[in-house]
């Protein structure tokens, strides 16, 4: 940013976890909020806080050197002249926030996952947001890393051949961390065909947003496995992809990477067998998936053009969470996508 050049003026509804307290945690080493990736970022200024829990507040506004604070977000945004509004509250308030935000003139939005609570409120949110030129980042955080981004290229690449089979493990609910997992498919595999799914018996921590066991059938021909955890016993965030040159995993929840290669076997002649070698991409390059966020939405700002996570992406991950209660609804019926429409109701916290 040149000096003396205007700063964007951002501001946040919902000062929780994602919003501010994730960067009091003395364990994670890099900026895990949206107010700390604000505050870092020399493009940007973080004008404005809000949330209905005035001590929540109070401490967000503490911590980061905010004096402007809201626990009506309307008047927030009617008073600031926001140009980036995040989005940090639970995933029912989403559409009303985006409306508002839209009557205020701001020209980004920067929303958690997932998006919306139905379909048809997210496809409210990227029609409005089109209609107005406003850009909808949605937070699903790993598609900002350049480590996942070199997985993407590698897999669509062909370098670990022709995909044979992927199995994703996951913990703590289909629409929590699920939202995650599942968008992080369509970023490696593209679209879905379709979904076969059932209820697990691994009890997640949020009774309303289930673990769910599935199938998803993508239309590059890739079948993926869905695996749900108990978050209670250990995190678990994994993929493990097995093409016909190798096999991919990603591991510590997207932090570590382990491959190995098929070579020759020395146990069978006329076989080739999987030996763990050195990963052929570089896991250890800077990872800031929360900072790289906020700099790719100033780089969409300046250029124009839609998020690596746009609101439609949102929307499609959004789309698989719902196929998913429906099939297991159905007793693992096959839900065939696109779906237009889902009686489905996402209640994610
Ligand atoms: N991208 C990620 O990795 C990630 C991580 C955690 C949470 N999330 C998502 O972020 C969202 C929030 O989750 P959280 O864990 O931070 O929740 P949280 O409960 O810690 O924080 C949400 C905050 O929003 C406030 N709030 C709710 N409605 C409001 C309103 N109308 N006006 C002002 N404030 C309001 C609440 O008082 C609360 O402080 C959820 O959608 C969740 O799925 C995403």
């Amino acid at each position: 940013m040149q000096r003396g050049a205007k700063k964007y003026r951002a501001g946040i509804v919902g000062c929780g976890r994602i919003g501010s307290e994730f960067d009091t945690d003395p364990k994670r080493k890099t900026v895990s909020t949206h107010a700390g990736a604000y505050s870092a970022s020399d493009a940007i200024e973080l004008v404005a806080v809000s949330d209905l829990n005035e001590e929540k507040l109070v401490k967000c506004g503490r911590r980061w050197g905010i004096t402007s604070l809201y626990q009506d977000y309307k008047k927030m945004l009617a008073e600031q002249n926001l140009d980036i509004i995040s989005i940090c509250t639970w995933n029912s308030t989403h559409l009303d926030i985006v409306k508002e935000a839209l009557n205020n003139g701001v020209k980004a939005v920067f929303c958690e996952k997932p998006i919306a609570d139905a379909l048809k409120n997210a496809d409210e949110m990227v029609k409005r947001c089109d209609e107005k030129g406003v850009i909808l980042q949605i937070d699903h955080q790993r598609r900002f890393d350049r480590v996942h981004q070199s997985v993407r290229d590698y897999i669509q690449g062909g370098k670990l051949g022709n995909i044979q089979q992927a199995t994703f493990y996951y913990t703590a609910g289909i629409a929590n961390t699920g939202s995650h997992m599942l968008d992080l498919l369509r970023f490696f595999f593209g679209d879905a065909d379709w979904v076969q799914a059932l209820y697990s018996q691994v009890q997640a921590p949020n009774p309303d947003d289930p673990n769910i066991e599935g199938m998803v059938k993508f239309r590059n021909g890739v079948f993926c496995s869905l695996k749900p955890c108990d978050v209670s016993a250990y995190n678990i965030f994994e993929m493990d992809c097995l093409g016909t040159k190798g096999r991919l995993k990603i591991t510590r929840s997207g932090y570590d990477l382990e491959y190995y290669e098929a070579r020759e076997s020395d146990l069978f002649s006329g076989y080739k067998e999987l030996f763990q070698s050195k990963p052929p991409l570089n896991k250890d390059a800077p990872r800031e998936f929360m900072t790289s966020a906020v700099s790719h939405l100033v780089e969409c700002l300046k250029e124009g053009g839609q998020s690596v996570s746009s609101g439609q992406d949102g929307r499609a991950a959004l789309e698989l969470i719902c196929a998913c209660h429906e099939s297991a609804r159905a007793d693992g019926k096959r839900i065939t996508l696109p779906l237009k429409d889902s009686k489905i109701r996402i209640i994610s916290r």
